[in-house]
């Protein structure tokens, strides 16, 4: 995922969310689970913990992240996966989406529940020396995607070894290509999805202590797309620019000009965003280039302000290069980068996970965060299914240093793995007890 990182901003928001909206909230009506669920929930995390079972996890986790594979590339984790549900006696599906894996565990009967992982890695070079450092050069899982895999994978363990009380089917998602590919829209087109009625998924938080987690009801990530534009002028010599259209004028004069979309046409509390992050054009100090390139991403909270900037941003460019008799050409790239939904947890699922939560963790181990303008391509499961992502607290408890997703200094506090596998278990399985048709 392409998180947002002052953490410390969710820290504000959550302290003032708590207070405006959450004492007094009619969702939380509180029906509190029974002893036996209680029991069942900490028996999961105990199991979690045991020695054996703990250091299976480092081991998953450790070879997951040698091996890191670029999104649609996920072969050897996919085969690992694949050899670990072998070895549990896990049935799955696969491939799905070229390199992904759909487990299910119970009956195959409703309720049906979904559990999702994603698994590439990123285009980034490893710089933290550790033992299981990546050993592939310039890939690196500095988003925590080996750390999502194995929490499921434990999870799967869990699960299998309690099927006698399964109260339906729990489908465990795999899922190939999360960075800027769409994969669970992928995943959803090949229809193994059908007739899931919810959906749960964690994303390790680095900046946030082993033990906690945290999430809000409502609108989690922003919905995200991205643009690129050509200016074609007419070259020439730089010093006879008025044989020239200069293109880098029309380029600048259209990214000033697309900085006003949010600042001057939108609502200050409709969240937003437009950045332009390169720009390509000219190669010699005394040449006036043809073309400029240059693009970015765009964001929002809602689908109505994201088909608005996609609309503003074409119009504001051509009108500007137009200006500077330049033509231009905008490309949403929507068949290669598909644009991201919001991220939205469907109320009732995230007070399901929250309750399951502070049972698992105590109650002052859930948290509420403020939204952030990244996006997570577990959007697209939330179109179709009840859905909701928690973050899970991935920091060492001892360290005082913070890293950050996305870089090639992230660290993920391993304690982190059997908390999360047995979250994932707890949420799945309490679920299907909640939802099970009375006998
Ligand atoms: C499997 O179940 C047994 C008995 O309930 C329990 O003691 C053990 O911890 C469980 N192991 C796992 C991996 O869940």
């Amino acid at each position: 995922m392409d998180w947002f990182r002052p953490a410390y901003i969710w820290f504000v928001l959550l302290a003032l969310s708590t207070n405006l909206c959450f004492n007094n909230n009619s969702l939380a009506q509180d029906s509190k689970p029974g002893p036996e669920t209680a029991l069942l929930i900490r028996e999961l995390l105990e199991s979690a913990k045991e020695s054996e079972f703990f250091d299976w996890l480092k081991r998953v986790r450790r070879r997951i992240h040698e091996y890191p594979e670029l999104a649609f590339e996920e072969y050897k984790t996919s085969q690992l996966i694949r050899d670990e549900l072998d070895a549990m006696g896990i049935q799955y599906t696969w491939p799905v989406a070229k390199t992904g894996v759909v487990a299910t565990i119970g009956s195959g009967d409703q309720p049906l529940f979904a559990l999702r992982a994603d698994m590439d890695a990123l285009p980034i070079q490893e710089l933290v020396d550790w033992e299981h450092k990546s050993k592939i050069n310039g890939k690196m899982h500095a988003c925590g995607h080996d750390a999502h895999a194995t929490m499921l994978l434990g999870a799967a363990r869990l699960i299998q070894n309690r099927t006698n009380i399964l109260k339906g089917t729990i489908k465990l998602v795999f899922q190939p290509g999360e960075e800027g590919h769409g994969g669970a829209y992928h995943v959803l087109k090949e229809g193994v999805l059908e007739g899931v009625q919810s959906i749960f998924a964690l994303h390790v938080a680095p900046e946030m202590y082993v033990g906690s987690i945290a999430s809000r009801p409502g609108p989690l990530l922003a919905g995200a797309g991205r643009f690129l534009a050509i200016i074609k002028g007419v070259g020439g010599h730089a010093a006879a620019p008025h044989k020239t259209r200069d293109p880098i004028v029309a380029a600048s004069m259209a990214i000033i000009a697309l900085q006003q979309i949010v600042s001057r046409e939108s609502d200050p509390l409709d969240a937003r965003v437009v950045s332009v992050t390169f720009v390509q054009g000219g190669e010699a100090g005394n040449v006036i280039p043809e073309t400029v390139k240059f693009g970015g991403t765009f964001r929002s909270m809602s689908a109505d302000s994201f088909s608005y900037l996609l609309q503003r941003i074409k119009e504001v460019i051509e009108t500007q290069a137009a200006v500077h008799d330049c033509a231009a050409t905008v490309d949403f790239m929507e068949e290669t980068l598909i644009h991201y939904p919001p991220t939205i947890n469907d109320l009732s699922m995230y007070e399901h996970a929250r309750r399951v939560g502070e049972i698992l963790l105590g109650e002052d181990k859930v948290h509420l965060v403020g939204q952030t303008m990244g996006a997570e391509d577990f959007s697209f499961y939330g179109q179709k299914i009840a859905a909701t992502m928690f973050l899970i607290g991935a920091r060492d408890e001892n360290s005082d240093t913070i890293t950050a997703l996305h870089t090639p200094y992230l660290e993920i506090a391993e304690e982190t793995l059997p908390i999360g596998a047995a979250l994932h278990a707890a949420v799945a399985i309490t679920y299907l007890d909640d939802h099970a048709p009375n006998p």
